[in-house]
């Protein structure tokens, strides 16, 4: 048997120690071969692959990005994407597809699964931690553990200046990062996608920080709407699934604390830093695990499946079960952390 494995979508950490996992069970355990795809989706569409085998996954495992590269191609918006992706297939002789990615990347391979035929399985990852279906993804937890740190040093920075520091994390439609990494780092306000912010709201919490003698950190998600108003971009490019580039909001937010309360306020932007280097050792197991049960359902012949995790049991869910709907904050989990706030 030939299996195939791709990474789409925003790289994230964790997505080497998912194929080495693969790699290592299907060759050693099923006496499999591999081939991997470049760079997401492009690569079973225009035939791109590259050796994967043994020698290709050792000392991978604690390495952040991707060794087979990704991108963020749509092959639906292809013409004759499907047909040239199943011929591409065919020709290499490959029997079964395994998907790492978030809900673009699974959003397809359910499709090609689903209405295509193609057998595919799908592996959840990304930072933003927000695909139904799977308590966590990987990459979240090494996310937050980078946003947390960076929220520890601005800190220190801050109530030497006592100036306000604004932090903007990644998180475009769910507030994930934001919320755990701005409890984690005891932020003073926190921003998320979920619940629109308001401006006046935000600068009674900052002023109230300033009284206890405290300089004040926000973290915003790069989602986050003001509530009279729009998503704040500084670009407005979209990629191939439509998703415009987010970014922006943090820096449109200190001006207008800076404004309204006087205050010297500054952003600090994590961007890509938040999904780089080396993988938290929870992602590691996490992602190794996925990676074991992954190429299980391939054995298995359960195809149109995802891995996922439930508790401490990673299970299997239909990937459209993931992808149908995002997972995001729940009202009640914002209230709860509201106490911190100013
Ligand atoms: O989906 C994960 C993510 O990191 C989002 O939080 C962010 O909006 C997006 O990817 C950025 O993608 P890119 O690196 O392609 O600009």
């Amino acid at each position: 048997m030939r299996v195939g494995v791709l990474t789409g979508g925003g790289d994230c950490p964790g997505l080497n120690a998912v194929i080495r996992a693969i790699v290592r069970k299907g060759v050693q355990e099923y006496g499999y071969d591999f081939t991997g795809f470049r760079d997401g989706w492009r690569g079973p569409l225009e035939n791109d692959t590259v050796r994967l085998d043994i020698p290709a996954v050792r000392g991978i495992l604690p390495r952040g990005g991707t060794i087979l590269g990704s991108s963020r191609t749509n092959p639906l918006k292809v013409e004759n994407g499907i047909r040239r992706i199943k011929e591409n297939l065919a020709e290499l002789e490959v029997q079964a597809l395994i998907a790492i990615g978030g809900e673009d990347t699974l959003g397809v391979a359910a499709r090609l699964s689903d209405e295509h035929g193609v057998p595919c399985v799908g592996v959840p990852k990304t930072i933003d931690n927000d695909l139904s279906a799977t308590d966590y993804t990987f990459g979240f937890d090494t996310a937050v553990g980078i946003a947390t740190e960076a929220i520890d040093r601005l800190h220190t920075t801050a109530e030497s200046h006592m100036r306000v520091l604004v932090c903007e994390v990644m998180g475009r439609h769910a507030g994930w990062i934001a919320l755990h990494s701005g409890l984690a780092g005891g932020a003073n306000v926190i921003l998320i996608p979920e619940q629109r912010f308001d401006v006046e709201q935000v600068c009674a919490w900052v002023t109230s920080r300033f009284r206890a003698s405290y300089a004040p950190i926000v973290v915003v998600a790069e989602g986050a709407m003001p509530k009279d108003g729009d998503m704040v971009l500084k670009d407005q490019s979209l990629d191939s699934f439509g998703h415009v580039r987010l970014s922006g909001v943090g820096e449109w937010l200190a001006k207008e604390i800076e404004k309204r309360t006087g205050k010297e306020a500054r952003t600090t932007v994590l961007g890509h830093v938040q999904r780089g280097g080396t993988p938290s050792a929870f992602d590691r197991w996490l992602a190794t695990r996925f990676g074991l049960h992954a190429i299980d359902c391939v054995r298995d012949g359960d195809f149109g499946t995802m891995v996922a995790l439930r508790g401490t049991d990673i299970v299997r869910v239909p990937i459209a079960d993931a992808t149908a709907r995002l997972k995001t904050v729940d009202p009640t989990l914002y209230e709860e952390v509201g106490v911190f706030f100013g």
